[in-house]
C-alpha cells in the first residue's frame, strides 16, 4: 500500500480565539456615521412585542437596535466588546445596561425573554468553536422557552467567488458639512469560509478638502443556513423560522440577509456536543 502524505496545515483549521481583539476600536468614531439604516429596526420591535422583554443584545455595538428597543419601553442589556463602542453605546443609549464583554463568556447575571444578534456581529465568531461557545452562553442566558435571533449577511457563491475586487461601497454626508467615502478590498478564504476586507475611508471637508485618510483591516466568518441551523440545534434550540429579509420573505439562493428566529429547547444539551 503506497504510504500516505503527511498532511501539513498551513493554518489552524479551526480552535477558538482566546484573545478577541474588536476589530470596531479604531472605527467606533465612524460607525454611527456608516451605518445609518434603519430598516431592520421595525422587525426586532415587532419582535420584542411578540415575545416581551427583558431583552438582551449581544454585539450591540453603538446601540443602532438597543437604543430603538430601549425607547420602545424594553429593558435592554447590551453586551459589547470593543471598548471604544461600548462608551459610544452609553452616550446614544443610557437608558440601556451596558455590559463590556466577549459575547462568547460574558455572564450578565440574569436571564431574557428576548436574546437579539443582529448585523453580523455573529459573523465576527471566526470559528465554529467560537459560535458553539457563544451560542451556548445565549442558551444560559434565556429563560426557558425564550428566543434568540440572529441576522447575518447571506454571500452567494458566485460573488464570493468573484473577490479580491475593489469596491466603492458608501458615501455620506456629515453633519459638518463634509464627506465620507468608503471603498474596500476583500478576500475570501474558501478553507477556512473566513472573509477578510480591507477598508479605506476617506474624510473630506467642505469645500472637498482631503482632511483624512485611514485603512483597516476587518475579518469575518462566512456562514450558511445549513451550518447556522445546526450549530444551533447542536447548542439546544429549535431553530422556528429562517427568513431571508426583514419582511418575513423565505430564505432563497438570491437572499441578502440569512435571518434565524430560535427557541430556547428544554433539553440541555449533552456534554461533549456542545459548550
Ligand atoms: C457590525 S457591528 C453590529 C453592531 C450592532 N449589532 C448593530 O446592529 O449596529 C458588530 C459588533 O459586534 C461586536 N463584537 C464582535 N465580536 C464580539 C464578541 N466576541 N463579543 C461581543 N461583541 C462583539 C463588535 O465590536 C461590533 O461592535
Amino acid at each position: 500500500m503506497a504510504e500516505l502524505p503527511e498532511i501539513i496545515y498551513a493554518a489552524p483549521v479551526s480552535g477558538s480565539r482566546n484573545t478577541p481583539q474588536s476589530g470596531y476600536d479604531s472605527l467606533a468614531d465612524l460607525y454611527d456615521l456608516e451605518y445609518t439604516h434603519v430598516c431592520d429596526v421595525p422587525f426586532w420591535l415587532a419582535l420584542a412585542g411578540r415575545e416581551g422583554g427583558p431583552v438582551i443584545e449581544w454585539g450591540a455595538g453603538t446601540g443602532r437596535i438597543s437604543g430603538p428597543l430601549s425607547r420602545a419601553g424594553f429593558e435592554v442589556t447590551a453586551v459589547e466588546l470593543s471598548e471604544a463602542m461600548l462608551e459610544r453605546g452609553k452616550q446614544r443609549v443610557p437608558e440601556a445596561v451596558w455590559i463590556p464583554g466577549d459575547m462568547r463568556v460574558a455572564k450578565p447575571g440574569r436571564t431574557f425573554r428576548l436574546a437579539v444578534c443582529a448585523f453580523n456581529s455573529f459573523l465576527c465568531l471566526l470559528t465554529p468553536e467560537d459560535a458553539l461557545a457563544f451560542l451556548g452562553n445565549a442558551r444560559e442566558h434565556l429563560q426557558p422557552g425564550g428566543l434568540l435571533g440572529i441576522e447575518i449577511s447571506a454571500f452567494s457563491p458566485e460573488e464570493l467567488a468573484g473577490l479580491p475586487e475593489l469596491r466603492h461601497d458608501l458615501t455620506r454626508e456629515l453633519p459638518d458639512g463634509g464627506v465620507l467615502e468608503r471603498f474596500s478590498v476583500s478576500r475570501y478564504d474558501a478553507a477556512t469560509q473566513l472573509l477578510t476586507m480591507r477598508l479605506f475611508y476617506e474624510l473630506y471637508g467642505e469645500g472637498g478638502v482631503l482632511r483624512e485618510k485611514r485603512a483597516h483591516e476587518l475579518e469575518i466568518r462566512v456562514y450558511t443556513r445549513g451550518e447556522l441551523e445546526l450549530l444551533l440545534r447542536l447548542s439546544g434550540f429549535e431553530v422556528e423560522s429562517v427568513y431571508g429579509g426583514f419582511d418575513g420573505e423565505p430564505f432563497d439562493s438570491g437572499s441578502d440577509h440569512l435571518i434565524a428566529l430560535a427557541r430556547r429547547g428544554e433539553i440541555t444539551p449533552a456534554a461533549g456536543s456542545g459548550p
